[in-house]
């Protein structure tokens, strides 16, 4: 039987240690998604990783194997970080803006991304990414905090908090539009470039 436990306050959830914030987020009701999922999905990967990518919701594959991007969107994904030479868990973190499934796929909606927000946050504050990049236009709304469009947020450094925060396209949206594909990966060499230039200004500075 599931312990039924009370919803915790945001500055409660920004407390957390990772294992109590799994804890918190296997039982969490805090919006209408707990209803039909199996399993919430927190994350995979190091948790200590430099890269963080965020993409929207588990969908019904990753809903089964509590895992973040394991479908066809996550094959895309895997070799979109071949491409600039990451790997699934070796410094990399994937994690969704909302870790409950959304019925039948669709977008969550703002009060499931708000109710939600203070988890992705505090994994971005255990982990301390050093580059975060967002999948989609869920993920830049989410971490911007203003809406925009993928177009004019693309090619540029932008900030969550304080972290460098770069947009791309989701992995979904690409398998449709392959013409947008060739940007999608340009957007990940200027990410590469962008994160290599963070680490000489960090090895400068010590
Ligand atoms: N799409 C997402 O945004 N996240 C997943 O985990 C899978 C598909
Ligand atoms: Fe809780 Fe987030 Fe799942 Fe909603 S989507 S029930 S806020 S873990």
């Amino acid at each position: 039987m599931r312990l039924i436990v009370p919803a915790l306050f945001s500055e409660e959830i920004a407390l957390l240690d990772w294992p109590q914030l799994k804890q918190a987020v296997a039982s969490c009701t805090a919006c209408a998604l707990h209803a039909q999922r199996t399993q919430a999905v927190l994350g995979v990967g190091d948790e200590q990783a430099d890269w963080l990518f965020v993409g929207e919701a588990p969908g019904a594959e990753e809903d089964q194997q509590g895992e973040p991007f394991v479908g066809q969107a996550g094959k895309l994904l895997d070799n979109m970080l071949a491409s600039i030479e990451l790997k699934r868990g070796e410094k990399v973190y994937i994690a969704n803006v909302v870790k409950c499934r959304p019925p039948g796929n669709r977008n969550p909606d703002t009060t499931e991304a708000l109710a939600c927000a203070p988890y992705l946050d505090r994994q971005i504050a255990l982990m301390q990414p050093k580059l975060i990049v967002a999948l989609g236009k869920v993920a830049a709304v989410r971490l911007l905090g203003r809406d925009a469009t993928i177009a004019s947020l693309r090619g540029q450094v932008l900030d969550y908090h304080g972290t460098p925060l770069i947009i791309t396209y989701h992995p979904a949206y690409l398998l449709r539009t392959l013409a947008d594909k060739a940007r999608a990966w340009e957007d990940l060499c200027f990410a590469r470039q962008t994160f290599q230039g963070l680490m000489k200004q960090a090895n400068a500075t010590i």
